[in-house]
């Protein structure tokens, strides 16, 4: 109202109308600024990446880029990096300009990543499922999974080298994980659970099938039990069916934790090879009662020795009254042998008889 007042006011001076539509001109300008600026830079799709905006979809396959892209759109909520060559995951490798992206699912699998950097995911707060599947990791920064703290799918499946297992464990015990609900591990020849502790964790699911794991302790067990809403994947670890089996093969049993239990094979001693885990005899992997045999024969070898020695104790002590008894039988038998020797004289020949009168 005032300005138009004011444009009523001054419509015969030309000065004056000529700065009021400059004014307008320049409202205008920066409306249209502001509405179609950040569109024309939503729109934008990564150099050789394939956008798709309904789904929220950014992929990018192949080609020579051994960076991650730059200028990830703001609309993003799925982004593929596949088959390049990016060997190192730099610190804020998705934080553009220190901006936050609304990522949920990053997917970077077959990119011959060999390290982490620390803080390499910074600024993907929403981020849900990260898969770093079949890479080449040989250094895993222990800040590498920082900020994260909406992760709740994490896949590390045939990508980390012997190297990088003890630096695994570490990064995964960052804080940031916590919420996490499936952790896969598959094929990445662990010889352990590379957590230290289940109980910092939300777990759900953790897959560690196709690794080098021969037996989980009594520690791991209990740690199991106490955790009773995991569920571990085990198949195709090669298994030694000895003693130190035991506390695993109970869990096995009577928990039913392990979805893939039925598929657990015993790769030592070379007699059980093949057979399944499940089906053991408890005497073969529970050697207390084994133990308890020994033991039991042992103790009947002492009581039969005890018996013994009493044995000849009484023998011994009772020496006297043996002597005589034995003195008495033979007495008896000398009788005996002398009414027998009488009889036999006086039955012999009458005419000897009648000699010797
Ligand atoms: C990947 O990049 C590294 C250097 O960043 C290079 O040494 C290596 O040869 C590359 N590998 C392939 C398969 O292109
Ligand atoms: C990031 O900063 C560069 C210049 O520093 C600018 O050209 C680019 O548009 C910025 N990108 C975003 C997504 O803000
Ligand atoms: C490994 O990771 C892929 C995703 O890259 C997933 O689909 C698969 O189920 C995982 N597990 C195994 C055992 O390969
Ligand atoms: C198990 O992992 C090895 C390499 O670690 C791989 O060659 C093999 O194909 C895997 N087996 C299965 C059944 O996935
Ligand atoms: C499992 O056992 C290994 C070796 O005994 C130990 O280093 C690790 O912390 C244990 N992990 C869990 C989750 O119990
Ligand atoms: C599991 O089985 C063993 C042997 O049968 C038994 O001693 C034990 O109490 C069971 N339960 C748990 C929680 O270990």
């Amino acid at each position: 109202m005032r300005e138009k007042m004011w444009i009523f006011h001054c419509v015969y001076d030309t000065k004056c109308i000529f700065s009021v539509w400059t004014h307008w001109c320049l409202y205008y300008a920066a409306i249209v600024c502001l509405l179609f600026a950040p569109v024309r830079t939503n729109d934008a799709c990564p150099w050789s990446c394939i956008c798709a905006t309904e789904s929220g979809t950014v992929t990018c396959r192949d080609g020579g880029d051994t960076e991650v892209p730059g200028d990830v759109p703001k609309w993003t909520s799925t982004m593929i990096i596949k088959g390049r060559n990016i060997s190192t995951l730099r610190r804020d490798a998705f934080a553009t300009n220190g901006s936050e992206l609304q990522i949920v699912t990053l997917s970077l699998s077959h990119n011959g990543i060999r390290a982490i950097e620390p803080y390499a995911f910074l600024g993907l707060p929403r981020l849900h499922l990260l898969d770093l599947s079949h890479n080449r990791l040989d250094s895993i920064s222990d800040r590498a999974f920082h900020a994260l703290p909406e992760l709740r799918s994490l896949h590390l499946n045939y990508s980390v080298s012997p190297l990088a297992t003890a630096q695994l464990s570490d990064a995964l015990s960052a804080q940031s994980l916590r919420n996490l609900h499936r952790l896969e591990l598959a094929g990445n020849g662990l010889k352990t659970i590379p957590l230290m502790t289940l109980d910092i964790y939300n777990l759900y699911a953790l897959v560690l099938v196709n690794n080098s794991i021969e037996t989980l302790g009594r520690e791991n067990v209990t740690n199991l039990y106490q955790q009773g809403r995991v569920r571990v994947y085990l198949s195709l670890n090669p298994f030694r069916c000895n003693c130190d089996l035991v506390a695993f093969y109970y869990w096995l049993k009577n928990s039913s934790q392990c979805p893939d239990a039925g598929r657990l094979e015993c790769s030592e001693p070379d007699t059980k090879r093949g057979s399944p885990v499940e089906k053991l005899r408890v005497e073969d992997v529970d050697c207390t009662t084994e133990n308890l045999e020994a033991v039991s024969y042992v103790f009947l070898g002492i009581v039969l020795a005890l018996i013994g020695v009493v044995f000849l104790m009484v023998l011994y002590l009772n020496r006297g009254g043996i002597k005589r008894w034995l003195n008495n039988i033979r007495e008896a038998c000398r009788d005996q042998m002398e009414v027998y020797h009488y009889r036999y004289e006086q039955d012999s020949d009458p005419r000897l008889a009648n000699v010797a009168v």
